[in-house]
């Protein structure tokens, strides 16, 4: 802590060692560094092209820089609280490296444009990773979508029960929400790839840079058109923060049905020793931790995207120190999306099993072929609302008789309606009922087929 501070000799005094604790960002930032260094040697070469600095001088910060990287892959390169954060402890390694020619680096730039460049190409980095990830979990929802077309599973509203469905048509619903958000993350990742850089510290700089240039080595697609904007919007981080909190609340929603299915009431699923744990003192119990983990991580994600929305709101223009808490909100998000895309890919290629004998009595003990009914009347010219009123008074009848409406007689159902005939039998069957849904997009098997093959065509498979 006796290091003199890394800012000017305008201060004669060191920093309280509790205050330059809370101040430093070093201990989370360093996670930026190799985002930081491409991003000063852009900097740097941007320079020397300019002629800001000798070409020689240009050579000598990049090739100090790569050293750092070196240095830092190989775990030597560890900065303590001294440093304040990645930029100084960069820059102060620099200088001793690259001497006199180091502590131009600085030239022409802030670290507020710099940390600002630095995010944006973390996160870009970040979407394509989790991206990739998105299709790897998309590939296993479809393979197990592909084994279950004709597998029935009892479909819900209000979590009751209302029709059979297929189980790939369960399962391709949450591809679709995959979909979206590997969609998402690719609109945003267009506002994330633009360059802050040689915005300065807020208004732009004295010297002739050249920002299309930097922006063109560091692969950004444009330059941010205000430098105002360029080192204070955050609007990236929010947006990029919103597709991830989806993506949990899209995991989440899978993980609270497989927590379902898997409790003794519903017995759809078992869990396999792979991937369930047990209990410290029941030794019946598997517990699916694994789906409550990403249930509850979910909250922290949401979290985050709460936090940065509130950091921002009463911001004044430009940077302002409080945005240095953007940084762990985004680390955790993308760790916490990554780590739960793996875990419930994982469930689903090798952690649970369906039961495909309780699945089969689930769909076949109860009323949910009663549309079906419905529909069969209507068919047959009966107007649909009379004939959910007709069908409805079966049910009643049903229940009091402690039969299904398969169990009907043909007697039963002719006082119901004349219109009833012997087919009514083939049409309430589940496997019937769900083969009869065949609208575009519906449960209907030909349906659930043509989407597969549209799923398959989307991952490249199957050409
Ligand atoms: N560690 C700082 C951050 O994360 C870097 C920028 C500091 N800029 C400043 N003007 N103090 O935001």
């Amino acid at each position: 802590m006796t290091t003199p501070n890394a800012w000017s000799d305008r201060f004669d005094e060191t920093l309280h060692p509790a205050i330059a604790r809370f101040n430093a960002s070093i201990g989370f930032d360093i996670e930026l560094i190799e985002y930081d260094l491409t991003g000063s040697v852009a900097h740097a070469r941007m320079l020397a092209r300019t002629g800001i600095i000798s070409a020689e001088e240009g050579e000598r910060l990049v090739q100090g820089l790569e050293q750092i990287r070196q240095e830092y892959r190989a775990g030597n390169f560890n900065p303590g609280i001294d440093q304040e954060d990645v930029h100084f402890a960069v820059e102060r390694r620099l200088t001793e490296l690259a001497g006199d020619a180091g502590k131009k680096l600085h030239t022409a730039r802030s670290r507020n444009d710099q940390v600002g460049t630095d995010i944006r190409l973390y996160l870009r980095a970040q979407i394509d990773q989790i991206r990739e990830a998105l299709r790897v979990y998309q590939e296993a929802l479809l393979s197990l979508a592909q084994e279950n077309v004709e597998t029935l599973i009892p479909g819900y509203t209000h979590l009751q029960r209302a029709q059979p469905i297929s189980l790939a048509h369960h399962l391709l619903a949450y591809f679709q929400m995959a979909r979206r958000d590997w969609q998402r993350l690719g609109e945003i990742r267009a506002r994330v790839n633009i360059s802050p850089l040689g915005s300065g510290a807020l208004a732009g700089t004295t010297f002739p840079i050249d920002r299309h240039f930097s922006a063109e080595l560091l692969g950004f697609e444009g330059v941010y058109n205000n430098s105002l904007d360029g080192v204070s919007d955050r609007d990236f981080a929010i947006e990029f923060l919103g597709a991830a909190s989806l993506i949990m609340v899209h995991l989440s929603r899978l993980s609270e049905e497989m927590i379902l299915w898997a409790s003794q009431e519903f017995s759809f699923i078992t869990l396999t020793d792979r991937c369930a744990t047990g209990s410290s003192i029941m030794p019946q119990k598997k517990n699916p931790d694994v789906p409550e983990l990403i249930r509850g991580k979910s909250g922290r994600v949401i979290g985050h995207l709460q936090s940065l929305l509130v950091l921002m709101k009463g911001l004044p223009l430009a940077y302002n120190k409080d945005l240095q808490e953007d940084k762990e909100a985004l680390f955790d998000a993308v760790k916490t999306v990554l780590a739960s895309l793996e875990a419930m890919t994982i469930l689903l290629t090798e952690g649970i099993r369906f039961r495909p004998e309780r699945l089969a009595s689930a769909v076949a003990e109860d009323f949910s072929n009663a549309t079906d009914v419905a529909d069969y009347l209507a068919g047959k010219g009966v107007p649909f609302r009379e004939a959910y009123n007709l069908v409805g008074k079966a049910v009643k009848t049903s229940l009091g008789a402690g039969k299904l409406l398969k169990d009907l007689t043909l007697e039963e159902w002719r006082t119901l309606h004349p219109a009833f005939e012997a087919d009514i039998y083939e049409a309430i069957t589940p496997r019937q009922v769900v083969a009869a849904r065949n609208s575009y997009g519906g449960t209907g098997f030909d349906q659930v087929r043509q989407a597969l093959t549209a799923a398959e065509a989307e991952l490249g498979q199957g050409q």
